[in-house]
Protein backbone atom coordinates (compact mmCIF):
# COMPACT_ATOMS: atom_id res chain seq x y z
CA UNK A 1 0.00 0.00 0.00
CA UNK A 2 0.79 3.58 -0.68
CA UNK A 3 -0.39 6.53 0.92
CA UNK A 4 1.16 9.51 -0.53
CA UNK A 5 -1.49 10.31 -2.61
CA UNK A 6 1.17 12.51 -4.90
CA UNK A 7 3.32 9.78 -5.27
CA UNK A 8 0.85 7.20 -6.43
CA UNK A 9 0.59 9.25 -9.52
CA UNK A 10 3.58 10.00 -10.72
CA UNK A 11 5.85 7.44 -12.58
CA UNK A 12 9.18 7.54 -10.70
CA UNK A 13 11.16 5.88 -13.47
CA UNK A 14 9.84 7.42 -16.04
CA UNK A 15 12.82 10.09 -17.45
CA UNK A 16 15.59 8.52 -19.89
CA UNK A 17 18.20 7.99 -17.27
CA UNK A 18 16.25 5.81 -15.02
CA UNK A 19 14.55 3.53 -17.90
CA UNK A 20 15.71 3.02 -21.86
CA UNK A 21 13.16 1.24 -23.77
CA UNK A 22 12.75 0.81 -27.38
CA UNK A 23 8.70 -0.81 -27.61
CA UNK A 24 10.28 -4.31 -27.36
CA UNK A 25 12.77 -4.09 -24.61
CA UNK A 26 12.95 -1.98 -21.24
CA UNK A 27 16.36 -1.73 -19.01
CA UNK A 28 16.47 0.01 -15.76
CA UNK A 29 18.50 -0.18 -12.49
CA UNK A 30 17.15 -1.59 -9.81
CA UNK A 31 18.74 0.43 -6.94
CA UNK A 32 19.41 -1.12 -2.96
CA UNK A 33 18.60 0.58 0.12
CA UNK A 34 19.78 0.96 3.43
CA UNK A 35 17.72 1.12 6.74
CA UNK A 36 17.97 5.07 8.12
CA UNK A 37 16.18 3.60 10.88
CA UNK A 38 14.82 0.20 11.84
CA UNK A 39 12.50 -0.29 15.02
CA UNK A 40 10.42 -3.53 15.30
CA UNK A 41 7.66 -4.12 17.20
CA UNK A 42 6.13 -7.41 18.49
CA UNK A 43 5.35 -10.11 16.69
CA UNK A 44 1.63 -10.06 14.78
CA UNK A 45 -0.68 -12.66 14.48
CA UNK A 46 -0.30 -13.34 11.10
CA UNK A 47 3.58 -14.53 12.10
CA UNK A 48 5.18 -10.81 10.87
CA UNK A 49 6.64 -8.28 12.81
CA UNK A 50 5.06 -4.71 13.40
CA UNK A 51 7.87 -2.30 11.94
CA UNK A 52 8.86 1.52 11.84
CA UNK A 53 11.74 1.68 9.37
CA UNK A 54 12.78 4.68 7.13
CA UNK A 55 14.59 3.39 4.01
CA UNK A 56 16.59 5.69 1.69
CA UNK A 57 17.57 4.24 -1.57
CA UNK A 58 21.31 3.89 -2.48
CA UNK A 59 23.51 4.28 -5.76
CA UNK A 60 24.40 0.52 -5.75
CA UNK A 61 21.69 -0.66 -8.50
CA UNK A 62 21.08 -4.55 -10.11
CA UNK A 63 20.30 -3.65 -13.63
CA UNK A 64 17.13 -5.55 -15.34
CA UNK A 65 16.38 -6.00 -18.77
CA UNK A 66 12.99 -7.15 -20.20
CA UNK A 67 12.68 -7.82 -23.79
CA UNK A 68 9.09 -9.55 -25.42
CA UNK A 69 9.98 -12.51 -27.09
CA UNK A 70 6.83 -13.40 -29.14
CA UNK A 71 5.45 -15.79 -27.10
CA UNK A 72 7.39 -18.26 -26.00
CA UNK A 73 6.50 -17.51 -21.91
CA UNK A 74 9.24 -16.55 -19.38
CA UNK A 75 12.71 -16.67 -18.98
CA UNK A 76 15.28 -15.21 -16.79
CA UNK A 77 18.79 -15.00 -16.83
CA UNK A 78 20.71 -13.95 -13.77
CA UNK A 79 24.56 -12.89 -14.05
CA UNK A 80 27.15 -11.52 -11.54
CA UNK A 81 25.98 -13.27 -8.19
CA UNK A 82 24.38 -16.50 -7.06
CA UNK A 83 20.59 -15.39 -7.51
CA UNK A 84 18.35 -18.10 -9.14
CA UNK A 85 17.00 -18.78 -13.00
CA UNK A 86 13.48 -20.20 -12.47
CA UNK A 87 10.76 -19.29 -10.20
CA UNK A 88 12.58 -19.28 -6.81
CA UNK A 89 13.68 -15.60 -8.10
CA UNK A 90 11.33 -12.79 -6.94
CA UNK A 91 11.18 -11.60 -10.22
CA UNK A 92 10.40 -14.63 -12.46
CA UNK A 93 7.48 -14.34 -9.65
CA UNK A 94 6.52 -10.79 -10.37
CA UNK A 95 5.90 -12.01 -13.93
CA UNK A 96 3.99 -14.62 -12.72
CA UNK A 97 1.75 -12.69 -10.35
CA UNK A 98 1.72 -9.93 -13.03
CA UNK A 99 0.36 -12.13 -15.64
CA UNK A 100 -2.30 -13.90 -13.29
CA UNK A 101 -3.79 -10.32 -12.13
CA UNK A 102 -4.06 -9.17 -16.15
CA UNK A 103 -5.42 -12.72 -16.95
CA UNK A 104 -2.81 -13.28 -20.30
CA UNK A 105 0.48 -14.52 -20.84
CA UNK A 106 3.38 -12.65 -20.54
CA UNK A 107 5.96 -13.51 -23.03
CA UNK A 108 9.16 -12.14 -21.68
CA UNK A 109 13.07 -12.81 -21.85
CA UNK A 110 14.46 -11.16 -18.70
CA UNK A 111 18.22 -10.92 -17.61
CA UNK A 112 19.44 -9.66 -14.72
CA UNK A 113 22.66 -8.13 -13.92
CA UNK A 114 23.50 -8.49 -10.13
CA UNK A 115 25.55 -6.15 -8.21
CA UNK A 116 23.57 -6.23 -5.14
CA UNK A 117 25.07 -8.94 -2.89
CA UNK A 118 22.27 -11.33 -1.59
CA UNK A 119 20.77 -11.69 1.88
CA UNK A 120 22.78 -8.67 2.75
CA UNK A 121 19.93 -6.43 4.44
CA UNK A 122 20.17 -4.13 0.87
CA UNK A 123 17.40 -5.21 -0.36
CA UNK A 124 18.36 -6.67 -3.53
CA UNK A 125 15.78 -9.20 -4.74
CA UNK A 126 13.14 -6.68 -3.51
CA UNK A 127 13.98 -3.79 -5.70
CA UNK A 128 14.23 -6.55 -8.47
CA UNK A 129 10.87 -7.65 -8.10
CA UNK A 130 9.33 -4.07 -8.04
CA UNK A 131 11.42 -3.37 -10.93
CA UNK A 132 10.30 -5.88 -13.14
CA UNK A 133 6.51 -5.17 -12.23
CA UNK A 134 7.32 -1.60 -13.56
CA UNK A 135 8.96 -2.49 -16.77
CA UNK A 136 6.84 -5.39 -17.49
CA UNK A 137 3.48 -3.12 -17.22
CA UNK A 138 5.57 -0.27 -18.50
CA UNK A 139 6.73 -2.59 -21.99
CA UNK A 140 3.51 -4.76 -22.33
CA UNK A 141 0.92 -1.72 -21.86
CA UNK A 142 -0.70 -3.18 -19.01
CA UNK A 143 -1.79 -0.15 -17.81
CA UNK A 144 -1.78 -0.85 -13.82
CA UNK A 145 -1.94 2.24 -11.87
CA UNK A 146 1.34 2.49 -8.99
CA UNK A 147 -1.49 1.33 -6.61
CA UNK A 148 -2.21 -1.51 -8.53
CA UNK A 149 1.20 -2.53 -8.72
CA UNK A 150 1.94 -1.67 -4.75
CA UNK A 151 -0.79 -4.29 -4.39
CA UNK A 152 0.84 -6.98 -6.09
CA UNK A 153 4.40 -6.08 -5.05
CA UNK A 154 2.96 -6.66 -1.22
CA UNK A 155 1.84 -10.14 -2.16
CA UNK A 156 5.89 -10.54 -3.18
CA UNK A 157 7.52 -9.30 -0.56
CA UNK A 158 6.98 -6.80 2.91
CA UNK A 159 9.47 -4.32 1.55
CA UNK A 160 8.76 -4.75 -2.28
CA UNK A 161 6.71 -1.74 -2.37
CA UNK A 162 8.94 0.35 -1.19
CA UNK A 163 10.86 -0.14 -4.23
CA UNK A 164 8.80 0.95 -6.37
CA UNK A 165 9.23 4.60 -5.19
CA UNK A 166 12.59 5.08 -5.39
CA UNK A 167 12.56 7.75 -2.64
CA UNK A 168 13.18 7.89 0.97
CA UNK A 169 10.19 6.58 2.95
CA UNK A 170 9.07 5.60 5.94
CA UNK A 171 7.59 2.06 5.77
CA UNK A 172 4.85 0.35 8.32
CA UNK A 173 2.81 -2.46 9.43
CA UNK A 174 4.86 -5.44 8.08
CA UNK A 175 6.81 -2.84 5.62
CA UNK A 176 4.02 -2.96 3.31
CA UNK A 177 2.89 0.77 4.08
CA UNK A 178 4.67 3.15 2.20
CA UNK A 179 4.98 6.65 3.25
CA UNK A 180 7.36 9.05 0.84
CA UNK A 181 9.14 11.50 2.47
CA UNK A 182 10.07 14.27 0.97
CA UNK A 183 13.75 14.35 2.91
CA UNK A 184 17.35 14.89 1.39
CA UNK A 185 20.45 13.31 2.60
CA UNK A 186 23.85 15.03 2.70
CA UNK A 187 25.48 11.94 3.79
CA UNK A 188 28.17 9.84 1.70
CA UNK A 189 27.74 6.02 2.73
CA UNK A 190 30.55 3.21 2.90
CA UNK A 191 29.02 0.14 2.52
CA UNK A 192 31.22 -3.01 4.31
CA UNK A 193 30.53 -5.76 1.99
CA UNK A 194 31.05 -9.09 4.64
CA UNK A 195 30.07 -11.68 2.20
CA UNK A 196 28.03 -13.18 4.88
CA UNK A 197 24.59 -14.95 3.67
CA UNK A 198 21.93 -13.79 6.92
CA UNK A 199 18.53 -15.23 6.29
CA UNK A 200 15.76 -12.87 7.43
CA UNK A 201 13.62 -14.78 8.87
CA UNK A 202 16.03 -16.61 11.17
CA UNK A 203 16.98 -12.92 12.47
CA UNK A 204 13.31 -12.10 13.24
CA UNK A 205 12.97 -15.52 14.63
CA UNK A 206 15.26 -14.73 17.35
CA UNK A 207 13.94 -11.48 18.18
CA UNK A 208 13.24 -10.53 21.90
CA UNK A 209 11.01 -7.49 21.93
CA UNK A 210 11.73 -5.03 24.87
CA UNK A 211 9.09 -2.55 24.91
CA UNK A 212 11.29 -0.13 27.26
CA UNK A 213 13.82 -0.10 24.78
CA UNK A 214 11.74 0.22 22.01
CA UNK A 215 9.54 3.14 23.19
CA UNK A 216 13.44 4.70 23.97
CA UNK A 217 14.21 4.17 20.32
CA UNK A 218 10.34 5.44 19.04
CA UNK A 219 11.41 8.45 20.99
CA UNK A 220 14.38 9.56 18.91
CA UNK A 221 13.51 8.21 15.79
CA UNK A 222 10.21 10.32 16.36
CA UNK A 223 12.73 13.91 17.12
CA UNK A 224 14.51 13.37 14.48
CA UNK A 225 11.40 13.44 11.58
CA UNK A 226 9.88 16.06 13.20
CA UNK A 227 13.07 18.16 12.85
CA UNK A 228 13.48 15.98 9.12
CA UNK A 229 16.72 15.21 9.79
CA UNK A 230 17.39 12.13 8.51
CA UNK A 231 21.11 12.64 8.78
CA UNK A 232 20.89 12.64 12.13
CA UNK A 233 18.89 9.61 12.74
CA UNK A 234 21.50 7.39 10.29
CA UNK A 235 23.87 8.63 12.96
CA UNK A 236 22.47 7.38 15.70
CA UNK A 237 22.87 3.53 14.64
CA UNK A 238 19.00 2.57 15.70
CA UNK A 239 18.54 -1.05 14.24
CA UNK A 240 16.50 -3.05 16.68
CA UNK A 241 17.58 -6.51 14.91
CA UNK A 242 21.31 -5.45 15.52
CA UNK A 243 21.75 -7.18 18.58
CA UNK A 244 20.27 -10.42 17.50
CA UNK A 245 22.50 -10.48 14.12
CA UNK A 246 25.56 -9.58 16.29
CA UNK A 247 25.06 -12.77 18.02
CA UNK A 248 24.37 -15.07 15.93
CA UNK A 249 26.58 -14.26 13.16
CA UNK A 250 29.95 -14.25 15.14
CA UNK A 251 32.51 -13.10 12.17
CA UNK A 252 30.39 -9.93 11.76
CA UNK A 253 30.41 -9.12 15.19
CA UNK A 254 34.78 -9.18 14.97
CA UNK A 255 34.30 -7.27 11.80
CA UNK A 256 32.33 -4.91 13.30
CA UNK A 257 34.80 -4.83 16.30
CA UNK A 258 38.19 -4.84 13.99
CA UNK A 259 36.56 -1.87 12.15
CA UNK A 260 35.84 0.08 15.31
CA UNK A 261 39.33 -0.87 16.71
CA UNK A 262 40.77 0.84 13.90
CA UNK A 263 39.05 4.15 14.24
CA UNK A 264 36.38 3.11 11.61
CA UNK A 265 33.06 3.98 12.33
CA UNK A 266 30.70 4.39 13.93
CA UNK A 267 29.69 1.15 12.20
CA UNK A 268 26.07 0.50 11.79
CA UNK A 269 24.16 -2.33 10.05
CA UNK A 270 21.16 -2.40 7.04
CA UNK A 271 18.28 -4.39 7.48
CA UNK A 272 19.44 -8.11 9.09
CA UNK A 273 22.46 -7.90 7.67
CA UNK A 274 24.94 -8.51 6.78
CA UNK A 275 26.19 -5.41 4.96
CA UNK A 276 27.57 -2.93 7.89
CA UNK A 277 27.72 0.91 6.42
CA UNK A 278 29.65 3.96 7.95
CA UNK A 279 28.10 7.27 6.77
CA UNK A 280 29.88 11.34 6.89
CA UNK A 281 30.13 14.29 5.27
CA UNK A 282 33.63 13.70 4.19
CA UNK A 283 33.97 11.62 1.09
CA UNK A 284 37.60 11.40 1.35
CA UNK A 285 37.71 10.00 5.15
CA UNK A 286 35.55 7.42 3.96
CA UNK A 287 38.05 6.80 1.14
CA UNK A 288 41.02 6.48 3.59
CA UNK A 289 38.84 4.08 5.37
CA UNK A 290 37.63 1.92 2.59
CA UNK A 291 41.68 1.76 1.53
CA UNK A 292 42.41 0.64 4.81
CA UNK A 293 40.00 -1.76 5.27
CA UNK A 294 40.77 -3.37 1.45
CA UNK A 295 44.72 -3.33 2.63
CA UNK A 296 43.68 -4.77 5.54
CA UNK A 297 41.63 -7.69 3.83
CA UNK A 298 38.60 -7.45 6.00
CA UNK A 299 35.72 -7.11 3.83
CA UNK A 300 34.97 -5.76 0.03
CA UNK A 301 33.32 -1.99 0.34
CA UNK A 302 31.66 0.37 -1.66
CA UNK A 303 31.39 4.34 -1.40
CA UNK A 304 28.22 5.48 -2.66
CA UNK A 305 25.34 8.09 -2.48
CA UNK A 306 22.34 7.73 -0.37
CA UNK A 307 18.81 8.87 -1.19
CA UNK A 308 19.85 11.62 -4.07
CA UNK A 309 18.78 9.72 -7.06
CA UNK A 310 16.26 12.37 -7.90
O1 LIG B 1 7.88 -10.41 3.57
P1 LIG B 1 9.15 -11.16 3.35
O2 LIG B 1 8.92 -12.43 2.58
O3 LIG B 1 10.25 -10.37 2.79
O4 LIG B 1 9.64 -11.61 4.80
C1 LIG B 1 10.62 -12.59 5.00
C2 LIG B 1 10.51 -13.10 6.41
O5 LIG B 1 10.96 -12.11 7.34
C3 LIG B 1 9.12 -13.46 6.85
O6 LIG B 1 8.79 -14.77 6.50
C4 LIG B 1 9.21 -13.28 8.34
O7 LIG B 1 9.85 -14.41 8.92
C5 LIG B 1 10.16 -12.12 8.50
N1 LIG B 1 9.48 -10.83 8.64
C6 LIG B 1 8.83 -10.53 9.82
N2 LIG B 1 8.21 -9.32 9.96
C7 LIG B 1 8.24 -8.42 8.97
C8 LIG B 1 8.91 -8.70 7.77
C9 LIG B 1 9.53 -9.90 7.63
O8 LIG B 1 8.79 -11.34 10.76
N3 LIG B 1 7.65 -7.25 9.15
Amino acid sequence: MINDKAETEKEPYSDKENGQDDGNVITMPAYAKVNVSLVVFGKRADGFHELHTIMAPIGLCDQLTVRKNNGKGIFLRCFGGDAPDGPENLVFRAVELLANYVGKELAVDIELEKRIPSGAGLGGASSDAAICLLAVNRLMNLGLTLIDLAELAGELGSDVPFFLNNSVALCKGRGEIVESLPLKMSRHIMLVLSGLHVATPLIYKNYQYDEEKTTKQMESVDICLGQGDLDKLISLGINSLTEVTMSLFAPLRNLRDKLEQLGIGPVFMSGSGSTLFVTSEDIDQLKRWSKLIVEKKLAETCITEIASQR
